[in-house]
This record gives structure tokens, C-alpha cells and sequence, in this order.
């Protein structure tokens, strides 16, 4: 099924290229590139050597499993054709009650079993959570929670994103995460195991990509109202490609001053700047996700929803219409956030405000 999955993705990916003129490389933020398009979150097909170590542990066990079920199986093949009831036979088979060596046995041999299993689970455990060594030029990105998305922070470059990852393949990038409300949890299956990320607290997750392509990856925590929808999108680029995408977000802003996107950006500072940041400019506020760069982003709305500019516009109509959230407990004095409120916002409102974001390149 996954070799046919696979061939079909391959002949898919072709035509894509062969259809873009002067295309000489598959393009990472493709979202053709999806890594095992049809099964994007299936742990069974790892992309990286952190979840390679757990695709291992996990067929270790499974074949342990299938011999002791294949061999308990076999005795009690065993036992029923040995020991039916025959014609013929009139008194019936000897009846055992308790035999100490046996039940010794049958309690050493899971308990050594057990014992075998577990040390290899325990060692990965420690060894999926250390931090890289300093030779292993990592990358460091910050990873916060929130109800009902995920921001990215660079420190080595300075910017914040939403949502959507961009790493380097070939490379660990180390994650210390925490989260400003409820605990949620970071899982990329074919990157990593899911580690929690609790508030108050920096858990540590280091994850790589082998190949460039895109993985996908969700809250693993339920969260409130929009958990399903709380998703997130790593891109893997090599290094030179990743570079220039990281200087890209590293810049500010550039505002439109003329045209619809100037009478959005009017809008923006006074409806949207109250928790959303664009840098460069006066909007500075990290309630909600980072707009700086949001024309470069694949997706919004926590991952869920493509780019479009139909999708933003049944948005900036009425966000929790496209995903559930509780705008009305939203308390900016506390900082406690709880989704975007519909603002009522007129259709030329609406009209700027969609001709500024795709400036925001
Ligand atoms: Cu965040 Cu579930």
C-alpha cells in the first residue's frame, strides 16, 4: 500500500515539475513535497534519525510480540488437539491444580522479557530529550504554545513565525518549548516522539529531517475548543535554501503607502495591532501570530487552512465560523487569549486588509 502511495506521489511530484517551466528543483514549501503525502503523520515511516530511533524500538518489540504469541499460540494448539475428548474414552484426563515449577517459569520468562525491553526503551527515553552536543551545529529554535497555535522563535536570527517551521535537513535543531496557557504537546511522527510543552516549564525536544520536504505535525495534548485544529507544518530546506529563507523573515516589514493595502494597514493599526505584531512598524504586541512575513506562509489559522485568499476572507468575516474559539473570555490585560473576535469588519475593510497581508511577503 505505502510502495504504491509512494510511486503515485513520485509520478505526482513529476508532472508538478515537469509543469513548472524552468523549475530545476523540487521546491520545499511545495506542498506537493508532503513527505508520504498520504499517510503525512504515519511514525511507521520515519524522516530522521530521533525517530528512527523509535521506529526501531518499536519493531524490536513487535517481533518479541509476534514470537510469544506465535509460541503460546502453538501450545494451545497444542493442548486442545492432545488433549480433546476422544470416543471411546470413558474416564476422563488427569486434572492438574498448581505446578510450582511451571508458574515460576512462566513468571521469570515475561518478567526477563520485560527486563530486555526495557533497557533499550529507558536509554532512548534520556537519549531523544539531551541536547545536542556542541560539535553537532544545531539550531536552536523556541517553540511557544498557545490556545489555539504555535509561535517559532529564531533567537539566532531574531524573528518570530506561525505555525509553520523551516529547519535546515541534515541537521539537529533543538527545541525548548513552553507554553503561555494550557499544556499542549509538539509531535511531528516522522521527526520525533511527542514530548508535552507545560507552562512554567522548558521541555527540550531535538528533531531532524534527513531530506528536504515538507512534514506535518499536531498538538498531541487536547487543549480546549480548537485542539484538532492546532497544527503545524516543518519545512525542510538545504542549508543554502534555508539560510535565505531565514534572512528573508530577519527583515522587517515593507508597508504599502498607496493602493488598498494602504487603507488595510489603516485598518490594521487599529483593529488587528492589539495582538498581532508586524516588525519594523509600531505593532509589537505577541498575542497573536507574527505577521511580518505572513505572505510567505503556506497556511493560517493554526495550520489548518491554506493561504488562500478565500479562506482569509471567510476568516476576517468571522474567525470562529472556520475554527472553534472563545473570543469573548479574551482579556489582553491578563494576556489571556482565546482566539481571534469577529470585528464586524465592513467588505472593504476586508478588501485592504487581504491586499495588505499578500504584501507582506
Ligand atoms: Cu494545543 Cu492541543
Amino acid at each position: 500500500m505505502i510502495k504504491r502511495a509512494r510511486l503515485r506521489l513520485s509520478f505526482l511530484a513529476l508532472v508538478v515539475l515537469a509543469s513548472v517551466a524552468g523549475c530545476s528543483s523540487a521546491d520545499p514549501t511545495n506542498l506537493e513535497s508532503i513527505v508520504d503525502g498520504d499517510y503525512p503523520q504515519n511514525s511507521l515511516n520515519p524522516a530522521g534519525p530521533q525517530a528512527r530511533q523509535i521506529d526501531d524500538l518499536f519493531w524490536m518489540v513487535f517481533w518479541i510480540a509476534v514470537a510469544v504469541f506465535v509460541l503460546v499460540m502453538l501450545a494451545m494448539l497444542v493442548a486442545i488437539v492432545r488433549y480433546r475428548h476422544r470416543e471411546g474414552r470413558d474416564r476422563p484426563v488427569k486434572q492438574v491444580h498448581g505446578n510450582t515449577r511451571l508458574e515460576i517459569v512462566w513468571t521469570i520468562i515475561p518478567a526477563l522479557i520485560l527486563a530486555f525491553i526495557a533497557v533499550p526503551t529507558i536509554a532512548a527515553i534520556f537519549d531523544l530529550r539531551s541536547p545536542p552536543e556542541p560539535g553537532d551545529n544545531a539550531l536552536e529554535i523556541e517553540v511557544i504554545g498557545h490556545q489555539w497555535w504555535w509561535e517559532f522563535r529564531y533567537p539566532e536570527y531574531g524573528f518570530s513565525t506561525a505555525n509553520e517551521m523551516h529547519i535546515p535537513a541534515g541537521r539537529p535543531v533543538f527545541l525548548s518549548m513552553t507554553s503561555v496557557d494550557v499544556i499542549h504537546s509538539f509531535w511531528v511522527p516522522q521527526l520525533n516522539g511527542k514530548r508535552d510543552v507545560v507552562p512554567g516549564r522548558i521541555s527540550n525536544l531535538t528533531i531532524q529531517a534527513d531530506a528536504p520536504g515538507v512534514y506535518l505535525g499536531q498538538c498531541a495534548e487536547f487543549c480546549g475548543l480548537a485542539h484538532a485544529d492546532m497544527r503545524h507544518r516543518v519545512f525542510a530546506h538545504d542549508e543554502a535554501d534555508f539560510e535565505a529563507w531565514a534572512l528573508a523573515q530577519a527583515q522587517p516589514a515593507l508597508i504599502p503607502t498607496e493602493g488598498p493595502a494602504a487603507g488595510g494597514w489603516d485598518t490594521f493599526q487599529l483593529v488587528c495591532a492589539a495582538c498581532h505584531a508586524v516588525d519594523g512598524t509600531e505593532a509589537t504586541a505577541q498575542f497573536a501570530p507574527n505577521l511580518t512575513h505572513f505572505a510567505s506562509r503556506t497556511s493560517f489559522g493554526g495550520a489548518t487552512f491554506d493561504n488562500t485568499e478565500e479562506h482569509l476572507r471567510q476568516w476576517l468575516r468571522n474567525p470562529s465560523a472556520m475554527k472553534p474559539m472563545d473570543p469573548d473570555r479574551n482579556d489582553l490585560a491578563s494576556g489571556r487569549i482565546l482566539g481571534m473576535p469577529d470585528f464586524g469588519l465592513t467588505e472593504e475593510q476586508i478588501d485592504g486588509l487581504i491586499a495588505l497581508l499578500d504584501s507582506l511577503k
